[in-house]
């Protein structure tokens, strides 16, 4: 049987050894932040069943959400989907993900007894043509689909003054570690569910940031794939030039088993094609090194990205890791010239938004089209419905001004080809030379200020839980890189957690 609602820390040191005495171990398995790999051990023990593990998450759902508004939907299937699990498992060991229960954000399509709707009510209802590119690789690896996480509606790209991790379907999402504080968005449902133990493992996608900031809030480690390592095919989208799927999990072991599990060839999204050449024989597990800092040359620049007020906690947290990761093996490298390099990023036209205002009206018209049932069917449609449904979607309070100018665009003409050169120039002679030039593995950053470099280059970046500021909010340290070099940065990632272990569930005390 597993122990369900409380960790074993929390007896008396002395009951907890009667208790070991007097009863086989098998009762001291504690669900809450279990690996999975501490999972797949427990399941062929015997000291767990998929069963007990979703029905565990779905109590504490029930337990927590009206609180933290992590979740959306969970999945009326979720518990024969267990059964199935436990049942193949009887036939034959499988490992891996099988039978472990991820949450998904809800821009992420299921054609199953679940709504897709990117939070927003709109889309309630609607009929998807498949399940997402990445939930039919889930289902092939037999994970089971515990249900739907919260996010920023639209994936935070609906009006200027939404707030982070603002969902109509659910109200505001709420950080574990303090309600006050902001849980950053878009996948804030997904951070704040792996945070507070509401599933196994999540996925998150991102356009810019929405990966990493929740993550970095939440305690959570983050990875965002290099764009099409993973397919968005059936995700919602908002720019299919920077959109990628990834995992956010309470370690770095458990986001690289989702990893394997999604990453890969979809003819659905062409982009995976080109990108699956990065994925090396035999997956990512093998790059889990606990000597993975030795010889890695990471560039540190303290003006440019560690910025971040002098005394403060961060600057205490991230100086201590500084030497954590030279006493490590790695070579800090920090006497470069970056303004050479990062001045390209400093342009008098916001390119990112031009190009991502009109790619977004395309995709998500694109997207709409080719729903099997739907109430709206194009980006006019859902911003009448805004209007229409004003007080439910609070429209007047948070706006849709993003949604006006998308809408205001007329497809990719010169202004948005021009814009979409720039980019991909400033990725060039901006983080591409840095990094080549100066022979970094990973360009480190603190919480997600580095996600823009990233997100209009398509590189991958992994955030790793660095530290509690006073207001107890957990923070991340950013390893960034260029694309394809996963490998590089689960090495690096992997030994800084190893070495630091800074991750604490949230205790609930506000
Ligand atoms: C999907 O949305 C409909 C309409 O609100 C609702 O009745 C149904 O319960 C939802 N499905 C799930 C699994 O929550
Ligand atoms: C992928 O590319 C092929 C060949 O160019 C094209 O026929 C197909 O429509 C594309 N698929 C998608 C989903 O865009
Ligand atoms: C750094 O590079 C910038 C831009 O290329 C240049 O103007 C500046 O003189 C350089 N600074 C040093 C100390 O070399
Ligand atoms: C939570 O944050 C608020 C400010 O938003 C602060 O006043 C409060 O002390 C914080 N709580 C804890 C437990 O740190």
């Amino acid at each position: 049987m597993a122990s369900t609602n409380s960790s074993p820390l929390s007896f008396p040191l002395f009951l907890t050894s009667m208790f070991l005495f007097l009863q086989p171990l098998v009762s001291s398995f504690s669900i809450k932040e279990a690996t999975v790999q501490d999972l797949q051990f427990a399941f062929q023990k015997n000291q767990l069943t998929s069963r007990q593990l979703v029905e565990f998450y779905i109590r504490e759902v029930r337990r927590l959400n009206p609180l933290l508004r992590a979740v959306v939907e969970v999945n009326p299937d979720a518990l024969s989907q267990a059964d199935e699990a436990d049942r193949e498992r009887k036939a034959k060991a499988l490992g891996g993900l099988h039978g472990i229960p991820v949450l998904l954000k809800d821009n992420i399509a299921t054609k199953d007894k679940m709504n897709t709707t990117a939070g927003s009510l709109a889309l309630l209802r609607s009929i998807v043509p498949r399940d997402a590119g990445v939930v039919s690789k889930l289902r092939k690896a037999g994970a089971i689909i515990l249900g739907k996480a919260s996010l920023s509606e639209w994936a935070h790209f609906r009006g200027y003054s939404t707030p982070s991790g603002w969902c109509a379907r659910t109200g505001q999402g709420k950080n574990p570690y303090n309600i006050s504080e902001d849980p950053c968005g878009s996948s804030s449902g997904s951070a704040i569910a792996a945070a507070a133990n509401l599933a196994a493992a999540t996925l998150g996608t991102e356009t810019d940031g929405s990966i990493l900031c929740p993550s970095s809030n939440n305690a959570v480690v983050g990875i965002k794939p290099t764009v099409g390592l993973t397919s968005r095919a059936g995700v919602i989208p908002i720019s299919p030039r920077q959109d990628t799927v990834g995992p956010m999990c309470r370690t770095v072991a458990d986001a690289v088993y989702v990893l394997d599990a999604i990453a890969g060839l979809d003819y659905n999204d062409n982009a995976t094609i080109e990108a699956s050449k990065y994925i090396p024989r035999g997956g990512y597990k093998q790059f889990l090194k606990i000597d993975g800092l030795k010889g890695k040359r990471l560039g540190l620049f303290r003006n440019e990205f560690f910025n971040i007020g002098e005394g403060s906690v961060y600057v205490e947290a991230f100086e201590h890791h500084f030497s954590t990761l030279r006493q490590r093996g790695a070579v800090l490298v920090e006497n470069v010239n970056v303004s050479k390099y990062l001045s390209v990023y400093s342009t008098s036209t916001d390119y990112e938004t031009l190009a991502m205002t009109a790619e977004f009206k395309l995709a998500i018209n694109s997207y709409l089209k080719e729903l099997v049932v739907s109430p709206v069917r194009s980006l006019k449609d859902l911003i009448a419905f805004n209007n229409k449904f004003s007080k439910l979607e609070k429209t007047k309070e948070y706006g849709q001004e993003y949604f006006l100018d998308a809408e205001a665009t007329n497809g990719i003409g010169k202004k948005e080809k021009k814009a979409i050169l720039k980019l991909a120039k400033m990725s060039r002679d901006g983080i591409e030379k840095l990094m080549t030039e100066n022979k970094l593995d990973a360009l480190l950053s603190p919480f997600s200020s580095a996600s823009s470099i990233l997100a209009t280059g398509q590189h991958p970046g992994i955030i790793v839980p660095a530290g509690y500021n006073r207001e107890g909010v957990p923070f991340g340290l950013c390893f960034g890189g260029l694309k394809g070099s996963e490998p590089t940065l689960i090495e690096i990632a992997y030994a800084f957690e190893q070495a630091t272990k800074i991750r604490r569930p949230p205790s609930f005390k506000h």
